[in-house]
């Protein structure tokens, strides 16, 4: 529809004048292009199926993931306990994340049996209901892009997914890099409606939200993908308010609608993850109306943090409008994460200061820190958990995967309070 009305309003070049571009055809030619070549390139990073897939995990890593020896890891395969890891060079053993989930159940089992209810969550962390474990919904938010929001949401959902519970990450920004993360080029692979828009549309095409939900190659960890059909929320929103005052139901109002989807999935998942987009329109409040938590993520420049105090004040803002209108609002935490954080910067590391001493609490202990394995893993569309440690420098690695896990572990930790545990 606004398609159409672009090309009848149908720009000519002047007459006598040079030729000029006809600025959409040369757009739309250019992403024509780009297109192609990003699917050339999916298919070069990641044949024959042009697929992503999870790496298996050494024996090590496996039995740190699970909470366990590797001796321990290793008795059971030989008691034929379990699933069997794959043999590689040097008898080495192998272990893919579908093989660590059921060593977890097999363990969790076992220690149930034995009346070790304690020990059985902690191999297997899945929360219950029964016992007021309520669902997590985290949004990672900031109106400010590049301050590190799909960074921060994607290493969050692989962490807890590897850590053995059952996540939806949830791609809110129309611009999808969180769904090109999961290897998704959104003009190619969605057709329409495959959106979370898709579940909280006000019109007949609404669909249940388990039908917009993809299963991903991370076990434990399932997508519901964005691309530019999410904006559509933002501009019929306006129009479904004024039908409602007109009497006409509409369903829930905007900000109770990602809530009401999401209870229809609820008891799949322990926590969802929601990436919101870079702005604080009718997407980002209903994800904030949906979340449980929220995290906020601040890259620590004079700039970004003066940005983030206007997110701040026209977050209240807004949250006062919609908590008036019946809205409810109330958080198991909100933290602040200091992302792509040089501690050598003498000017990053005084905000950082000033952050802690005016929020205390509130900033996470642990700051991302800004490496070259992020952004190098980023190049290939991949995460630190999913790049194997000999693609690069030892000690580069290790120091971003330490300070990744330092900022998920807190979030874990939060979790837990949440949970009571
Ligand atoms: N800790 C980090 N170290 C290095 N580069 C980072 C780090 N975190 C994010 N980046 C890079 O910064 C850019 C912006 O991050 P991103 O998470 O996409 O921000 P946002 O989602 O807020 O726009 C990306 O190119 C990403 O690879
Ligand atoms: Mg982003």
């Amino acid at each position: 529809m606004a398609v159409a009305a672009r090309k009848s309003a149908g720009r000519k070049a002047g007459e006598g004048n040079a030729p000029r571009l006809l600025a959409d055809e040369a757009i739309a030619k250019d992403a024509q292009a780009l297109s192609e070549q990003l699917k050339a390139m999916r298919e070069r990073l990641y044949p024959p199926a042009s697929m992503k897939s999870l790496r298996a995990f050494s024996s090590g890593e496996a039995a740190k993931l699970i909470g366990v020896s590797d001796g321990y890891l290793r008795q059971l395969s030989l008691a034929g306990e379990g699933p069997q890891p794959d043999t590689g060079a040097g008898g080495r053993r192998f272990y893919s994340l579908a093989d660590i989930n059921a060593l977890r159940v097999h363990l969790a089992e076992q220690a149930t049996a034995k009346g070790n209810a304690v020990k059985a969550k902690g191999y297997l962390p899945h929360r219950n209901a029964e016992d007021g474990e309520h669902l997590q919904v985290i949004s990672v938010t900031n109106f400010k892009g590049g301050s590190g929001k799909t960074t921060s949401a994607v290493h969050l959902a692989q962490y807890l997914a590897l850590s053995g519970h059952r996540v939806l990450a949830i791609d809110l920004d129309p611009q999808a890099s969180l769904s090109a993360l999961f290897g998704y080029q959104p003009e190619l692979d969605l057709t329409g409606n495959d959106t979370l828009y898709g579940a909280i549309r006000y019109d007949g095409d609404k669909r249940p939200l388990s039908e917009v939900i993809r299963n991903t190659y991370f076990p434990g960890l399932d997508l519901v993908p964005g691309n530019i059909e999410l904006q559509e929320f933002e501009h019929v929103t306006p129009q479904a308010l004024t039908r409602r005052q007109g009497g006409e139901d509409v369903g829930p109002l905007f900000f109770a609608r990602i809530q009401a989807a999401l209870q229809t999935v609820e008891a799949d998942y322990d926590v969802v993850v929601i990436d919101c987009p870079p702005q604080l329109g009718y997407l980002t409040l209903a994800a904030l109306c949906a979340s449980t938590s929220v995290i906020v993520t601040v890259h620590p420049q004079m700039l970004d943090v003066a940005s983030m105090n206007q997110f701040l004040f026209m977050t209240s803002d807004l949250l006062s409008v919609v908590r008036e209108a019946g809205g409810t609002l109330n958080f198991d935490f909100l933290r602040y994460l200091v992302t792509r954080f040089e501690p050598n910067d003498g000017p990053q590391a005084q905000i950082v200061g000033f952050m802690r001493s005016l929020f205390g609490d509130r900033v996470l202990t642990a700051p991302m820190l800004k490496s070259t394995a992020v952004s190098d893993a980023g190049l290939t569309k991949q995460t630190l958990y999913e790049v194997g440690r000999e693609n690069f420098t030892r000690a580069t690695y290790d120091r971003a995967v330490e300070a990744m896990n330092a900022v998920n572990g807190e979030v874990a930790e939060l979790i837990r309070t949440a949970w009571n545990r």
